[in-house]
């Protein structure tokens, strides 16, 4: 397809209009599943593929309303209806989803009742850069317990928002919502249906080839949830592609747990529980070009491509995650500059004790000073994070959360000294090379493997992350494996009141 250039209105309003050949894939996937509806809404209607597409699926339909902000999208919507048998049953309105009153809207609508779209692709950070006013009002939705809590997160997806906001109106009515959108989205939409018991019949996500028709490099997908009061299906039905007839997966909700495979959880969720280790992440100091060094003739190179020297006592050798990885462990060819052993330490103490590197911060604070993070505002100058006696022990299980590869790795002390990550790196730390040897052979095993396989989605931006490594018990683990006795000379065994009361009330 031709993909107009992106100026600042299409960014601004999420504006990837669909093409007509895929809307009306959409609607003939849906004509063979969903209830006749008597009513079909488009709320952010653009061009009106959909409005044309769902007349031709749904010739008997009554009513279709669309709704899109702009006036030039609309005027083409209304000439691409008037050649559309039918078409004088579709409304076309100028207005804004964000000052639209969806309850109402929506009450006065005979059932079964189809919200179908593609809303924009855009997300609130984005706004903020383009100084948009595309966005919700926050203080219009303070009473509402999960259109809130997403308007307070830093950033969200419009479409996420807007999702949410129909499928809230619609619990308790005859209705299908199905919308084109990221899959991460899909999964928040579907998240938030489950957790906060919205009345859902069956669902699917099938996947549509982004690249192809929108010139977008995102996973996307058709989401399709059937709403139905008195239901609550906590299971989502996954299609590798838009018109297959055969499922690949099962995506779903239990526990209070966001599920990527749904058996996989089944079958192993007694291995859920507290870690007796804690997951850390590697050091943060967003200044790559001043604390990442390379030794060079008995001084470092930094990222500036200076020739410093510094004592040894601040310098740590460091492993980058696209490292971890790819296993290439052994011989770290970076430093890391590791300004405090706990957060919030004193910096001024490095004056006394490494003069060289206490002038390199001054010299370089320019950079150090200019981090824009809030978390380094007051707090020590050249403050880091993510420190603590884990970071500087001898042993670590270490594994990469950018990549999409679940392998763990043994990393021990170089050259006599404790190795460290970027942020981006999860390790458990172990006080000997015996306890790291135990522990990876457990996370390595194969059951390990498929407990993780039930909570990752591959497609994620961070596919694995410290919640996901910490829901598994690597005690219940080694008892499974028989390795318990092995496991209970390194940590304690003792279970902490909170989970032996938990235990208690699942026992009785
Ligand atoms: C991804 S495009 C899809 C258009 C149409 N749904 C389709 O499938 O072709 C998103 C549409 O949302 C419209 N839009 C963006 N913000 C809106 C708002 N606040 N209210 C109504 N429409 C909006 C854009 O103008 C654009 O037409």
């Amino acid at each position: 397809m031709a993909v107009r250039k992106k100026t600042k209105e299409i960014a601004e309003f999420g504006d990837l209009q669909t093409p007509l050949i895929l809307a009306e894939r959409v609607c003939a996937v849906l004509s063979a599943r969903i209830p006749r509806p008597q009513s079909i809404v488009e709320p952010t209607c653009g061009r009106g593929s959909f409005l044309r597409a769902a007349l031709e699926s749904f010739p008997d339909a009554p009513r279709l309303v669309g709704i899109e902000i702009n006036p030039a999208h609309v005027r083409s919507a209304r000439a691409l209806l008037r050649t559309t048998p039918g078409g004088g049953r579709v409304e076309v309105v100028q207005g804004d989803f964000f000052g639209t009153d969806w309850n109402e809207l929506l009450r006065g609508l005979d059932e079964p009742i189809l919200v179908i779209g593609n809303p924009p692709w855009v997300t609130s950070a984005a706004l903020g850069t383009l100084g948009s006013a595309n966005l919700p009002e926050k203080s219009n939705f303070q009473k509402r317990g999960g259109l809130d809590a997403i308007t307070g997160k830093a950033n969200f997806d419009i479409s996420e928002w807007m999702l949410i906001r129909l499928l809230e109106s619609l619990n308790g009515r005859r209705a299908t919502c199905a919308m084109l959108c990221k899959n991460a989205v899909a999964r928040k939409a579907l998240f938030h249906i489950w957790k906060e018991g919205i009345a859902i019949g069956n669902s699917s996500v099938r996947s549509i080839d982004a690249d192809t028709f929108f010139g977008a490099a995102v996973d996307a997908c058709l989401l399709t949830c059937n709403l139905s009061p008195g239901h609550h299906n906590c299971d989502c039905e996954v299609y590798e592609h838009l018109g297959d007839a055969r499922k690949s997966g099962i995506i779903g909700y239990r526990d209070g747990h966001l599920l990527a495979n749904v058996e996989a959880y089944e079958r192993w969720k007694h291995l859920c529980g507290r870690s007796r280790y804690k997951w850390r992440s590697g050091v943060k100091h967003d200044c790559s070009k001043v604390m990442e060094l390379r030794a060079e003739n008995g001084a470092f190179r930094n990222g500036l491509a200076e020739l410093v020297e510094l004592e040894s006592e601040y310098v740590y050798p460091m492993l980058k995650s696209s490292e971890v990885a790819s296993g290439s462990t052994g011989n770290p060819g970076r430093c890391m500059l590791v300004t405090q052993s706990s957060v919030g330490e004193d910096t001024r103490v490095i004056e006394s004790r490494a003069k060289k590197t206490y002038k390199y911060l001054i010299d370089h604070a320019k950079f150090l000073d200019a981090r824009g993070s809030s978390i380094y505002r007051k707090r020590p100058r050249f403050s880091v994070f993510g420190v603590g006696d884990y970071t500087f022990s001898q042993w670590k299980i270490a594994i990469s959360g950018f990549y999409k590869r679940l392998a763990f790795s043994i990393v021990g002390p170089f050259k006599n000294k404790p190795v460290v990550f970027d942020d981006t790196v999860y390790f458990i730390p172990c006080k000997t090379r015996e306890e790291a040897e135990l522990v990876i052979s457990l996370l390595n095993s194969a059951i390990a493997k498929e407990f993780f396989y039930a909570f990752i989605f591959w497609d994620a931006k961070r596919p694995i992350t410290v919640e996901v490594l910490q829901k598994l018990d690597l005690l219940a683990l080694a008892r499974e494996m028989g390795l318990e006795q092995a496991f209970a000379g390194f940590v304690s065994l003792e279970i902490a009141p909170a989970h032996s009361q938990r235990q208690a009330r699942l026992f009785k």
